[in-house]
């Protein structure tokens, strides 16, 4: 039986409330255990589901959790999922799945399935009928109800698994939740949530809802006090940031933002993501060229090479439309980083189609490029059109990727003999006898490092590069 109940609009003080009741508990818990109930969070996705994860655990932090390595040493589990293909959404459930033989363990573990999954209502009965140990679901705009949903599961000891509010679907901007940042030197900042492009392949508007911008004032604050408590780089989030501040009383569009942020004093990247190319404009650009803060770095997601192909995608540009873009940003930003998006196999692609976003990437000449094979996703036009045989897209997917590696490696080959300006991470995950980090075009770099260089600038001779490294030799820092 489908339950047909949804969330109720939440404000502020009723957050504060039920986070209210539930430090209570847990402090009562404390104070007889000796130590304090654990919360682990799991994350699938983009830097948005990123962002959202880090409020969520901030929320949690607030109501008295301390957050944990392992899922088996919890006694919450929040599994942040994403419903962008196929592929992420039965990774997250595979790993719900395993959270079945923690439960077992401990019967008080609650467990909470989160993010753009649970807000498509096929998800939401699946985990009701099929994961009867999953406490409760929170879809991406009403995470900010997480201390409510918690609080009535705790209290009526039920499962709370509902509908999205409208309202937060639509027009509410929630603030001052509290963020637990992953990192003390980048950070994440929405600025606009929802998507009103309805491209024909893509969920996130039915999942994220209606695009909301926040209020300049409240993000100017937020960047201002990261970077006063040192941060180094900060990355503006929003589906589509180029159509950022539609709606709000005081106007101001996203080039507006970019000049505002801009002028915070200090020593620092801000870096925005994602752009559409139909909305991405000359003042957009012009702002970035005379930025003091602003990295030279765009995202700027193609799809296809194909005009045939993103007209049916309802992408709303052609490639001249999207080379008159670039050639623009290229005069204007000589240090450029230009990296992007493409699907292979959409409905409908000919080989013709196939072959013009070969050439569209031989024309533009990416750094980096991020390809995903199509995946139907349920209620999308495209998902019901006729589909590419799954060997065709896994074919030319792969000889894309191919020559993709060869334009990498080429626009890396520039960059040997030169000094980049790199914001060092921490001992390299691949190969702990060198550190890493990354430069103002998010490009990973290795070199010889020193703990002391973690969250600071230095200075990198490239001294050798692979398609998707640099190396070199730190020469001040
Ligand atoms: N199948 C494959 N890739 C997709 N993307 C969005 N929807 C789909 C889908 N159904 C890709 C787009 C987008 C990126 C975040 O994910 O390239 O820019
Ligand atoms: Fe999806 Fe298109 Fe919106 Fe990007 S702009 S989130 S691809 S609908």
């Amino acid at each position: 039986m489908v339950d047909k109940r949804m969330l109720t609009p939440c404000g502020e003080q009723e957050r504060e409330a039920a986070a209210g009741l539930v430090r209570d508990w847990n402090l009562a818990y404390a104070r007889s255990m000796g130590h304090s109930r654990g919360v682990y969070v799991a994350t699938f996705g983009c830097q948005q589901n990123q962002a959202d994860s880090e409020k969520l655990l901030g929320m949690a932090v607030d109501m008295g959790y301390r957050p944990v390595e392992t899922a088996e040493e919890a006694d919450l589990i929040l599994v942040n999922t994403c419903a962008i293909r196929e592929h992420a959404e039965n990774r997250a459930l595979a790993m719900v799945g395993e959270y079945k033989h923690i439960r077992e363990r401990n019967p008080d573990l609650i467990i909470g399935v989160c993010g753009c999954m649970v807000s498509q209502e096929h998800r939401r009965e699946s985990l009701r009928k099929s994961y009867p140990y999953v406490t409760f679901t929170l879809g991406t705009s009403s995470l900010h109800q997480f201390p409510r949903v918690l609080w009535e599961s705790i209290e009526k000891d039920c499962r709370v698994i509902r509908s999205e509010c409208p309202e937060d679907m639509e027009s509410e901007v929630a603030e001052g939740i509290p963020v637990h940042r992953a990192s003390g030197y980048r950070a994440w900042v929405s600025v606009m949530y929802g998507c009103n492009n309805f491209c024909s392949y893509c969920i996130v508007p039915y999942v994220r809802g209606r695009e909301r911008s926040r209020e300049k004032a409240d993000i100017l604050r937020e960047v201002q006090e990261l970077v006063q408590a040192g941060y180094r780089d900060i990355t503006l989030l929003g589906q589509n940031v180029n159509s950022y501040g539609r709606g709000l009383a005081e106007p101001c569009d996203f080039a507006d933002l970019l000049s505002a942020l801009d002028a915070i004093p200090g020593d620092w990247w801000l870096r925005f993501m994602t752009s559409h190319p139909k909305d991405a404009s000359r003042k957009l650009i012009d702002v970035m060229a005379t930025g003091k803060h602003i990295v030279p770095t765009f995202h700027l997601p193609l799809q296809s090479g194909s005009d045939r192909v993103l007209h049916a995608m309802n992408r709303r540009y052609d490639m001249a439309k999207y080379m008159d873009t670039v050639t623009y940003m290229k005069e204007r930003i000589p240090r450029l980083t230009l990296t992007s998006d493409i699907i292979v196999g959409f409905p409908g692609e000919e080989e013709e189609d196939y072959q013009a976003t070969l050439r569209a990437l031989e024309a533009v000449q990416f750094d980096m490029l991020f390809a995903f094979i199509y995946s139907p996703r349920k209620g999308t036009p495209a998902a019901g059109w006729e589909q590419v045989p799954p060997e065709v897209k896994k074919t030319r997917y792969t000889h894309l990727m191919e020559v993709q590696d060869g334009i990498s490696l080429a626009r890396n080959r520039e960059l040997v003999g030169q000094v980049v300006r790199v914001l060092c991470d921490g001992e390299s995950k691949t190969n702990p006898a060198l550190y890493s980090g990354r430069t103002e075009g998010n490009k990973s770099v290795f070199f010889a490092g020193t703990e002391a260089m973690v969250g600071r600038f230095c200075q990198v001779l490239v001294e050798r590069v692979e398609p998707y490294a640099l190396h070199g030799r730190v020469i001040d820092g």
